[in-house]
């Protein structure tokens, strides 16, 4: 569409009195304006207020209590969310599933998420949440892994919102926590049914429901639907949390703008770029953003590989958690293609860490210090940075 312009008199100096005004551009700020005095003060998940309205995604693997805890201690997070829980094996008293959902005694507010089918194992663990000291817990029906739907949970529970009722039944008798629920848009496209679920969980009396505008058939394929979100949150009066494709302050206003949301919900753009929710969080409290330097980037993945490596022994093991995150962390920085590829082909730690610290030295050296943004990998791949 082409740009409209017009002229319009501000009480300025003579030279400026008269400059051309960019009509998208000032519907844009005054949009960002309207959503910023929409979300100011957060909102209440039962008593507890989320604000900023920012929140860290649930992602197996990747938010255990470390990183929880670095990317709380950057700003702008509003609550954070464990790894998903199986039920079953916190019922049956499986170590791992009390591991992941341990939490830190600071870290507030904070809700664990558990999965599974069954509503009574569902009810029991939703309790030891709440003796575990969870202020949230959060019922996930969006996992479309087959691991988890062949056991016909996570989003396989779209398709059968009278079992899904009866878990949100019984978790609600249970405890006296709030509980919010996960969700796709629904199975596939041709089962759109979040409006209907969410509208069944917030009859049994959940507080919140954050919707990835993805089907279960997508898995992460396609684009994020934040206008179909909209629909979810006219069919509710509970808060709606936007989730999917936020990778920048714009993507976030974007998302609240098309959906109506609450909240945004950051995964995968906080591994790529830790301090997004901060600088969300920044924006929309009318501050100007945090600028992360090259500095602080070098000095939170430097965090991050120590984090991956605690309480664990087998170097291979942690080889294995780390390469995870970098992926992820070195998308959008310059020459980080070349960057993960070296990074993959490292059999030690103490070689991935030089690498690391030769690609820091090789942006220095370069002046490439506030880029990370701007900057992007593909078409750099010619170039080396070792
Ligand atoms: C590695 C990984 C693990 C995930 N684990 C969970 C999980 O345990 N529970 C959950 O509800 N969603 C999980 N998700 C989905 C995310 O919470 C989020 O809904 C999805 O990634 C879309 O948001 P994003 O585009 O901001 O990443 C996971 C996603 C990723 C990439």
């Amino acid at each position: 569409m082409p740009r409209r312009f017009c002229y319009i008199a501000i009480p300025m100096t003579d030279r400026e009195r008269y400059r051309p005004i960019d009509l998208d551009e000032a519907g844009a700020a005054s949009a960002r304006e309207a959503t910023r005095r929409r979300l100011a003060g957060g909102f209440l998940v039962g008593e507890q207020r989320i604000d900023p309205p920012c929140i860290l995604a649930p992602m197996e693997g990747i938010t255990d209590r470390g990183f929880r805890n670095l990317i709380r201690s950057l700003g702008g997070c509003g609550l954070t969310v464990t790894e998903f829980v199986s039920s079953e094996a916190m019922t049956r008293n499986v170590r791992r599933a009390w591991e992941m959902a341990e939490l830190d005694p600071e870290e507030h507010p904070v809700s664990i998420q558990i999965y599974g089918r069954d509503p009574q194992r569902m009810a029991d663990a939703a309790r030891f949440c709440e003796e575990l000291g969870a202020d949230i817990v959060d019922i996930n029906l969006g996992c479309p892994s087959k691991a988890v739907t062949s056991g016909c949970s996570g989003s396989a529970l779209m398709r059968e919102p009278e079992l899904a009722s009866a878990i949100f039944d019984a978790v609600e008798a249970a405890v006296r926590l709030p509980f919010t629920v996960k969700m796709r848009m629904g199975w596939d496209h041709a089962s759109l049914n979040a409006p209907e679920i969410a509208r069944r969980a917030q009859d049994a009396g959940a507080r919140m429901v954050t919707v990835h505008g993805r089907t279960r058939m997508q898995m992460y394929k396609g684009e994020a639907d934040w206008a179909f979100i909209r629909s979810v949150v006219e069919a509710l009066e509970i808060p709606v949390v936007v989730n999917g494709d936020i990778l920048t302050v714009d993507d976030a206003y974007r998302a609240l703008e098309r959906s109506g949301a609450r909240a945004v919900m950051v995964g995968r753009g906080v591994m790529r770029n830790p301090w997004i929710l901060r600088q969300i969080a920044d924006d929309l409290g009318g501050r100007p953003q945090t600028q992360p330097t090259l500095a602080m980037r070098r000095a939170v993945l430097g965090q991050l590989f120590a984090q991956r490596s605690q309480g664990i022994e087998r170097e291979h093991v942690v080889l294995g958690r780390v390469k995870k995150v970098v992926t992820y962390f070195t998308k959008g920085l310059p020459h980080g293609a070349n960057l993960r590829r070296s990074l993959h082909r490292s059999q030690s730690l103490p070689e991935l860490f030089e690498q690391v610290g030769d690609y820091f030295e090789f942006l220095s050296a370069r002046g490439l210090e506030a880029v990370f943004d701007e900057a992007h990998d593909e078409g750099e791949s010619a170039s080396n940075w070792s």
